[in-house]
């Protein structure tokens, strides 16, 4: 099976590829051989290779450079993955897209369910919502799956500015009434493979699904899981989003629910408790290299 992979370089590209399935022939692709602003690169390297799968890993996910940057966003996060969908279509293969909990307004405590009503707050999220909408009025075979918080050793990501912090200062600040589901990388590339092989036994349905990391947790817990794990004393100062001066407002119920993944898919929510400890090593591995 050929599987054509957009954001090699992202955090779960770069982990897709460490997990690849040695009968999977994984052809990555990076923003220097196919920019996703130049809308006839992705046309042709579709038309060119003519994959059997399509995984769309690439965004532009700068949070808050997104509010400041609004017509790069829409177009890495809309008109990109439009013109993927599209090409997908016309070979009719699938396109597996990650997008994310940023489509929702982060009301309310209970975990939002794939079909609930999307409301955006900010640039990132408006852009990513734009694109699964995009997708889906394509019409061809797709899987949007939302994810959240993800982490991993590679790139930059919420446990990598915890430990840098840590490792400068006895005392940081995190806010602790935004409440998600860490998801690790890792969970999502093998969650990926997964849908991969469900396709390859024609058990393949389109849609929105959810996939997070579980116990939900604020961003303080999951700090304090993190220093927990790496044996620093640093304290934890909990605070609130209004404290925490930002660009881009950030949702505050972030919870996914992931039932239908598990009922369609047969795919669990991953703990990400135990996912931490695999990250922690891999970081203290690169350290010492
Ligand atoms: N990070 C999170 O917490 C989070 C949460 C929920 C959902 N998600 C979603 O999960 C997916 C993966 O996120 P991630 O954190 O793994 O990503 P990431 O590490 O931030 O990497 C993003 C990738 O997008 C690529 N990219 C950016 N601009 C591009 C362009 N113009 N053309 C082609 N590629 C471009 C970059 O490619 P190069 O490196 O080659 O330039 C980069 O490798 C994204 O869809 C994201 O929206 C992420």
């Amino acid at each position: 099976m050929k599987v054509l992979l957009f954001g090699k370089n992202s955090q779960v590209g770069l982990t897709l590829l460490k997990h690849k399935p040695k009968l999977i022939n994984l052809i990555s692709i990076n923003s220097s051989e196919v920019d996703f602003l130049n809308a006839s690169d992705i046309a042709s390297c579709i038309f060119n290779l003519k994959p059997d799968f399509i995984i769309n890993a690439a965004a532009y996910t700068d949070v808050e450079n997104a509010e400041l940057n609004q017509d790069e966003a829409f177009n890495i996060n809309a008109n990109a993955p439009e013109i993927i969908a599209i090409e997908a279509k016309k070979i009719n293969v699938p396109l597996l897209h990650i997008s994310t909990d940023y489509v929702f307004d982060g009301t309310g405590v209970m975990p939002w369910k794939p079909e609930d009503k999307v409301n955006p707050i900010n640039v990132y999220g408006k852009s990513k919502c734009d694109g699964e909408k995009r997708i889906s009025n394509v019409n061809g075979k797709y899987c949007i799956l939302r994810t959240s918080w993800v982490f991993s050793e590679h790139n930059k990501n919420f446990l990598k500015s915890v430990i840098n912090l840590a490792n400068k200062k006895n005392e940081i600040s995190i806010i602790a009434d935004q409440i998600g589901g860490p998801t690790s990388a890792e969970s999502i590339a093998k969650a990926c493979y997964r849908l991969i092989e469900a396709y390859s036994n024609e058990r393949f349905v389109s849609g929105i699904f959810h996939f997070s990391g579980f116990p939900y947790v604020s961003w303080a817990d999951f700090a304090k899981a993190i220093l927990l794990k790496m044996n620093y004393t640093t304290h934890i100062n909990e605070i609130t989003s209004l404290e925490f001066e930002v660009l881009a407002t950030r949702p505050k119920n972030s919870r996914l629910d992931c039932d239908s993944l598990f009922s369609t898919y047969n795919i669990k929510q991953p703990s990400w408790e135990n996912d931490l400890v695999n990250v922690i090593e891999a970081l203290k591995r690169n350290e010492k290299k």
